[in-house]
Parts: C-alpha cells; structure tokens; sequence
C-alpha cells in the first residue's frame, strides 16, 4: 500500500512563542527540526487575526521549505487578503479553510456546495500560479462533489469529530469513520486526492491510516503539545511509525 505522507502543522510552536510577544520559541526551528524527524512537508495557517503563524513566519517558511525541497501546506481563509498572500509566495499547496475570528480552531469543514461561487474563482487563481488547492470539507458526499466541480486538486477531510468522539468514549465514532471512508472512496472516484486532519493523536492515527484512500494526514496540535513531555523529534517519530504500522498490517 502507498506510503502515508506527514504534514506536521507548526502553528503552535507560535502560539507559545507570542504568548510571551518574544522570537522564542522559533516555528522555523520546530520545522527544520519536524523534517529531520520524519515530517515529509510543513503544515501553517495564517489566521486573519495572526494569533500565531505571522507574514513573517510565513516568508521564513517559504524560503526554508523551499531550500530543503519539501512542501510548504498554506493553510489560508476564502480572503482577497490571503489569495494575495498566497499568490506572492507561491507555496506548493494551499488548503482553503472556513475562519471565523472567534472559533478556538477550524471547527468545521468548508461550505463548498454553498459558497460555490466565491470558492470557484479563488481555486482557478491558485491553480494558475501553481499551487495544489485542497478544501478542508466535513465527510459529506455534497462537499466531495462540490469540491471536484471547483476544480480542487485535493481535498482534506476534517476529522475533528472523529477524533473528540473516540476521546469522548461516543458511540458516534464509528458511524464517523464510517463517513470518513466512504468520503475517502467518493473523492478518489471522482479524481481528489485526499487528506486529513484535524485533533488527531496517537490512538486515532491507527483507524484513520487505514483507509487506503489517504495520501496525507496534517497534525499539529497534539504533536505539539507532545514535545512539553517527549520532545518534538521523538514524538513524530512515534507518529510518523504508528502511520508506517497501520498502513502495513493493513496491507499484510
Ligand atoms: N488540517 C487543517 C486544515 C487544519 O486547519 C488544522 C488545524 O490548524 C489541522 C489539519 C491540524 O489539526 P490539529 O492541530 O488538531 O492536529
């Protein structure tokens, strides 16, 4: 079975860095660092309020990832601010994410059945300049075929609900999975290559690994949040061989 790529998403190491407004700790280290142990590219969201990932970051970003030949995922809202962001630095990809200034995280996929017409426009312009355009979009077939008919490229599934409901001990776990891989399998059908993301840890890596359909999984902020107790190279690397694991019994 094909090799699960990593994206380890960094945003945090800025979260901690601004909570003291110093340069300490640097995202920039935490990437070089990310790819040394594992990581095939780097994940980073600038958010309209820049709570943590700032233009700079971004600049420093682009150059690192570029001299080290990996690539940079942009995470960026629907904005002219960020299309114009986006479009000055080029990076290989760019998943176009919901954001509302008062949700703690990206808390639900993209509406791309509904904003259709504000959506389209920005996938062309980025798909001009070069870039992979991926839509972060919930487990809903609406939104698979949505997402093919605006031209994405890619699509990352948001597995947030997945992951608070194993956490939670829900029995809507299943169920979510379930829509997990049955959107997986649409959005290959239909020409999507498919990712995922969102709260992912080391007990929800396995059942989400499996799916065959996956090409990449985006984790940021348990791997972060790892590194106060493990550190940041020891805890992808656990990542990166949970992902390794699930996908060869899987294929055994
Ligand atoms: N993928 C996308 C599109 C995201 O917005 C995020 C959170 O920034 C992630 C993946 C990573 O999620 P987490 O930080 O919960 O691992």
């Amino acid at each position: 079975m094909n090799r699960l790529r990593l994206g380890v998403n960094i945003d945090h190491v800025a979260t901690i860095r601004n909570a003291r407004g110093s340069s300490y700790p640097d995202p920039a280290r935490a990437a070089e660092l990310a790819l040394a142990a594992g990581a095939d590219g780097i994940t980073a969201h600038l958010r309209e309020d820049r709570r943590h990932i700032s233009d700079a970051d971004i600049e420093v970003l682009s150059a690192l990832t570029r001299k080290r030949g990996r690539p940079l995922n942009f995470e960026m809202a629907v904005t002219d601010e960020m299309q114009a962001i986006a479009l000055k630095h080029r990076p290989h990809a760019c998943c176009l994410v919901p954001e509302r200034r008062e949700e703690r995280t990206t808390e639900g996929g993209l509406d791309v059945a509904g904003g259709h017409n504000r959506i389209a426009p920005v996938v062309t312009s980025l798909r001009d300049a070069g870039c992979r355009v991926s839509l972060f979009i919930e487990a809903d077939p609406a939104q698979v075929a949505a997402a093919a008919k605006v031209g994405a490229q890619v699509i990352e599934l948001h597995t947030g609900a997945y992951c608070d409901a194993v956490r939670e001990g829900s029995p809507d776990a299943e169920r979510l999975l379930r829509q997990l891989r049955q959107a997986a399998g649409d959005a290959v059908a239909q020409g999507l290559e498919v990712h995922a993301g969102h709260g992912i840890d080391y007990e929800t890596v396995r059942p989400i690994a499996v799916i065959p359909e996956l090409a990449e999984l985006n984790i940021g902020h348990f791997l972060i949040g790892e590194a106060i107790f493990t550190g940041l190279v020891p805890a992808i690397q656990r990542m990166r061989a949970l992902m390794d694991e699930a996908r060869a019994e899987r294929a055994a």
